[in-house]
């Protein structure tokens, strides 16, 4: 029998996704460092210490795993404040740092996309109100044009920002991200202040770097009603994925920035993107709840007969991948997927939750949707936010004590997809036999 091949196009980006906070370690002039030296604010009091040590230099080991693997790019974020430490400081070591890191990326063959803003700001930002204060979209375009001018001949692709509604609902919807509000007000005044940086960043950028490509990394939280013959269910669902999904990019694309039951114009945001990030984890049911007023109205869960991560954190629905891109595809940009992964120590997931949504990203670029690259988040287990350690997302995992890695075998999977820019059925057969029906029936 002759096996069925799923072929992606020529140029595919393969790599996988990071972000400074998270694998750096001793960032200890965050909103994030002291958010994790207050009590109770992380899982088990847990801390991103050492993290994986890349700013001692074990990026080059870890990177070098991904080049091996047949990756050929990656993207990670520079720490807003390493490089300006204090309003009018600026660090020129640290900017040096990150230049031999990414020269360190273009010698692996790995062409680097940068986030700017991922989740952490300087404490002097935070302290003087984070994005709540308007003064932050200035400070946030001068820290752009200082980074982008001392790194411009090294990088193509930037990220303005990193999810920012994942941003807005953690810090100021009561999601466990600093500063720990819940105020729908602020929320609002919040993404809005996101939404003019980016616009203003992208700016910048392009006056400083014409043939850049900017975008957002917009996390695509698939949703549906949890009962879909039941009318409030299917609004409150309509209601929620408007102002999560839809919000941001509503303001890019005609100016209208709307969020909850609020709007607001910023005609500055028209255009302001080159190209979509999306990450894309997994799919919520939506169910309506009349009385539910902090929650929103509502109350979410996932598929009943969805398989689950080991913490329950994301369920697998692969379905959710194709929704995030047919959304994408309405803004006619070019689409990376800029994360996607899931959370699973043991390794007994992942390949089959990898598989699954590649195949939904292959059906896209099949029907000629512009899906041009794919980031795997992540190369190593790292830490997890308000989750500390306790979520293991690498294709390679950490002892973050001793920092000895380990190889997983969805490592060597995705290594030979990277390789051959492809799925095979020989691949599946090897890593993820349960899927070969789903994947090649017949
Ligand atoms: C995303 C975030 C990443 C990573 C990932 C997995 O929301 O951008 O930094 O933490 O989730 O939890």
């Amino acid at each position: 029998m002759a096996d069925a091949t799923f072929k992606f196009p020529k140029g595919f980006l393969w790599g996988t996704a990071t972000a400074a906070h998270q694998v750096e370690g001793q960032n200890e002039n965050n909103n994030w460092y002291a958010w994790e030296n207050q009590a109770g604010r992380i899982h088990q009091g847990e801390k991103a210490g050492l993290a994986c040590d890349w700013w001692n230099g074990r990026w080059k080991e870890d990177l070098a795993n991904a080049a091996k693997d047949g990756q050929n790019a990656h993207r990670f974020s520079i720490e807003w404040s390493r490089i300006q430490p204090s309003a009018n400081t600026w660090d020129e070591k640290a900017i040096e740092k990150y230049r031999t890191m990414i020269q360190g990326m273009h010698k692996l063959g790995l062409e680097p996309m940068v986030t700017l803003h991922h989740f952490t700001e300087p404490l002097w930002i935070y302290e003087n109100g984070g994005w709540e204060n308007p003064d932050t979209i200035n400070h946030f375009t001068a820290f752009v044009r200082y980074a982008v001018d001392a790194l411009k001949d090294l990088v193509t692709f930037w990220v303005t920002i990193n999810e920012p509604a994942v941003y807005t609902v953690g810090g100021y919807l009561g999601g466990g991200f600093p500063p720990g509000k819940n105020d729908l007000g602020k929320a609002f005044i919040v993404l809005s202040n996101l939404v003019k940086g980016h616009a203003a960043a992208y700016s910048a950028i392009h006056n400083l770097q014409p043939n850049a490509q900017v975008g957002i990394a917009k996390q695509y939280r698939a949703m549906a009603p949890s009962r879909p013959w039941f009318p409030p269910d299917r609004w409150i669902t309509r209601f929620s994925s408007a102002s999560f999904n839809d919000a941001f990019m509503g303001a890019i694309l005609d100016g209208n920035f709307r969020f909850s039951l609020r709007k607001e114009s910023i005609p500055q945001a028209i255009g302001t993107q080159d190209f979509l990030g999306i990450n894309y984890y997994s799919q919520d049911q939506i169910r309506f709840k009349p009385f539910a007023f902090n929650a929103v109205f509502q109350e979410r869960h996932f598929l009943p007969d969805a398989q689950l991560s080991e913490t329950g954190f994301i369920a697998n629905v692969p379905e959710g991948m194709y929704a995030a891109l047919k959304w994408a595809h309405q803004f006619n940009l070019p689409i990376y997927i800029t994360e996607n992964g899931v959370e699973d120590a043991q390794g007994t997931i992942r390949p089959a939750y990898l598989l699954a949504h590649l195949r939904k990203v292959w059906a896209a670029t099949n029907s000629n949707w512009q899906v041009r690259g794919y980031f795997h988040w992540s190369q190593v287990d790292n830490f997890e936010w308000e989750r500390g350690w306790s979520q293991r997302f690498g294709l390679w995992g950490i002892d973050p004590e001793s920092q000895q890695r380990q190889r997983r075998p969805s490592a060597t999977l995705y290594g030979a997809i990277c390789k051959e820019n492809a799925i095979t059925a020989d691949m599946v057969r090897k890593h993820a036999p349960e899927m070969l029906k789903e994947l090649f029936p017949g």
